[in-house]
């Protein structure tokens, strides 16, 4: 499973992309905020450092103005995969822009059928948020393996990628399910590291080390 870094923070794109774990980032226009960055300057600032898909997404909910914004954003760098909304305005966009050859995520995905269209329109990804379904009392990772089942009974090519990835359950299921990509928050993919046995292991053979009396 790919890992995403969903994000616009440049130290914690750097940071993870240092470990070799980092196989792509999206924002949105709230991280983009939360930044304080300027749209343009930051998104090619990271696709500076990842090599994969950076998704960068639109504002305009029209597809005459999606096409427009896609226009600028795909300018940036031969890595931008644009980001649209699941509408049906969103999904001519999509339509458009892959058959041109860019890479498209279709966004705010909360319905198979949804997924279904998406991958209909030939979206390179399609983005089921898992936290948010959760948070309004739906089963976000039974959305994910719906979306596995339906696109491998067609072969559709549209990867499947979890977003609003809250905890490390999220990641597990996924990749238990199958999805092609994760996009979580730098912290939750730093905190897959973390187990109080590899800790106190540590603890222990630096315990007995010191009494060996040795260095290196
Ligand atoms: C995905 O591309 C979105 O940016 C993101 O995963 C949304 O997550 P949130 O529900 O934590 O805002």
């Amino acid at each position: 499973m790919k890992f995403f870094a969903d994000t616009a923070e440049i130290a914690d794109i750097k940071d993870l992309a240092d470990t070799g774990l980092l196989d792509g980032v999206t924002t949105n226009p709230s991280l983009i905020a939360k930044s304080g960055r300027d749209f343009i300057e930051v998104t090619k600032e990271i696709c500076g450092i990842v090599s994969g898909p950076v998704s960068a997404e639109v504002v305009a909910l029209d597809h005459a103005g999606m096409m427009r914004e896609a226009e600028i954003l795909r300018k940036i760098a031969d890595n931008v995969c644009i980001k649209v909304p699941l509408t049906i305005d969103g999904l001519k966009t999509c339509k458009a822009l892959t058959g041109d050859g860019t890479m498209v995520n279709v966004t705010l995905c909360f319905s198979a059928n949804q997924a279904l269209l998406a991958a209909k329109a030939g979206a390179t990804f399609v983005s089921p948020f898992v936290g948010r379904h959760d948070d309004n009392g739906f089963d976000g990772m039974q959305l994910i393996a719906d979306i596995r089942l339906i696109y491998d009974n067609y072969a559709f090519a549209t990867e499947i990628l979890v977003a609003s990835v809250r905890h490390g359950i999220h990641v597990l299921e996924a990749a238990k399910i199958g999805a092609d990509v994760m996009t979580a928050p730098p912290a939750v993919i730093k905190g897959l590291v973390k187990h109080v046995l590899t800790d106190k292991g540590i603890e222990g053979f630096l315990a007995d080390w010191a009494k060996t009396g040795q260095s290196l």
